[in-house]
């Protein structure tokens, strides 16, 4: 049986990967609404990205024969900046999640779920994957802006070929 306190945390970062994806998928609907199609489907597929971690903690609670409970996910935000803006916002929220990844950690040692320890280890790896694409996104972004040539259609053509 899955130690109840780790259950509770495990639930809330279901929640908090459910509220990742509908950030991004916001992100997405910004850039489709500003005609990068390339830039919104790269969002699009981050989104997906997103509930493929939330279902992973969602199985992991259920092979522990423990129970999910979903948490409510909060309206995101509608109205974003520049690509520039958006890619840092979306530096700045992986760093709020692996900042939440290793507190889980932290309490799985503390208690002593050692398979919960195990399970996360794929998270914290995948955080490490995460802020470096924001971050090498975000400075691509930047140095394009820099050239003044059509640096947002660059872009957008490159990030339009993410498979998945
Ligand atoms: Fe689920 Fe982007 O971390």
């Amino acid at each position: 049986m899955i130690n109840q306190t780790v259950q509770k945390a495990l639930n809330e970062q279901i929640q908090k990967e459910f509220a990742s994806a509908y950030l991004y998928l916001s992100m997405a609907a910004h850039f489709e609404h500003e005609n990068l199609p390339g830039l919104a489907h790269w969002m699009k597929g981050q989104a997906k990205e997103e509930m493929g971690h939330g279902m992973r903690i969602f199985e992991y609670i259920n092979e522990r024969g423990g129970q999910v409970v979903l948490g409510a996910i909060e309206k995101p935000d509608a109205d974003f900046g520049s690509p520039a803006e958006v890619f840092q916002q979306t530096l700045e929220h992986e760093r709020k999640v692996t900042a939440s990844i290793n507190a889980l950690y932290e309490l799985a040692v503390k208690e002593k779920d050692y398979p919960t320890q195990i399970h996360l280890q794929w998270f914290i790896n995948e955080q490490v994957e995460e802020e470096n694409t924001a971050e090498t996104i975000l400075e691509k972004i930047k140095a394009l802006d820099e050239t003044g040539m059509h640096p947002l259609l660059i872009m957008d053509a490159q990030l339009g070929k993410r498979e998945g």
